[in-house]
């Protein structure tokens, strides 16, 4: 079942990213990849600027994904599930729950150019490569130089017809 996530949980997602991220170690740049990922004080910041869903089996959480509202859209941010429970539609369930919420018009997601299972993960679910990323790199996030150069932006509209 899905559920927001609470800050007492960050130790669960602080499990969750860095063993789900371990998929970008040989995979996007070098020196874009680090142990752990994703440090526990970033994590921390992280928490306070978006609201994270998390997928639970059993009582445990083992996937998690971040909803960012930030101007005119809303982000999708660090989409981490446990790589035993990777494929088995956990991270659709999330993404589904989160295009539930959106009150914008855009929803917005940002990944490494060279991770083509997440870019695929996206786009099967209604989201296209935006050609103006760098611009919205810019705009919606607050990453390094680095990772504008070597990321890619997905978009969705949402709730046009509504
Ligand atoms: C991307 C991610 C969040 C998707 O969650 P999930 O629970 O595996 O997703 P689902 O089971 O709902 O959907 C799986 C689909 O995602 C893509 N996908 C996920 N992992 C994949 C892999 N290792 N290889 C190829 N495709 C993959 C495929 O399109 C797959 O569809 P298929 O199983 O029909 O081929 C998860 O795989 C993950 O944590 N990956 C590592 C970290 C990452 O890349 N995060 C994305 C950051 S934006």
């Amino acid at each position: 079942m899905i559920r927001q996530c609470q800050p007492q949980d960050i130790n669960r997602i602080y499990f969750i990213s860095n063993e789900a991220a371990k998929a970008y170690d040989g995979t996007i740049p070098a020196d874009c990849y680090h142990q752990p990922y994703m440090p526990l004080d970033e994590l921390e910041q992280e928490m306070k600027r978006m609201t994270f869903f998390g997928w639970e089996i059993n009582g445990e959480l083992v996937g998690v994904m971040g909803f960012e509202p930030v101007k005119d859209v809303i982000l999708i941010r660090h989409a981490y599930v446990l790589p035993e429970w990777q494929r088995q539609g956990i991270g659709s369930k999330l993404l589904n729950h989160l295009k539930g919420l959106v009150t914008t018009s855009r929803l917005l997601v940002g990944t490494w150019a060279d991770a083509r299972w997440a870019i695929e993960f996206y786009e099967r679910r209604g989201f296209s490569l935006l050609p103006d990323k760098d611009e919205l790199l810019k705009t919606y996030w607050d990453i390094p130089q680095r990772q504008v150069e070597t990321s890619v932006v997905l978009g969705m509209e949402v709730g046009i017809d509504s």
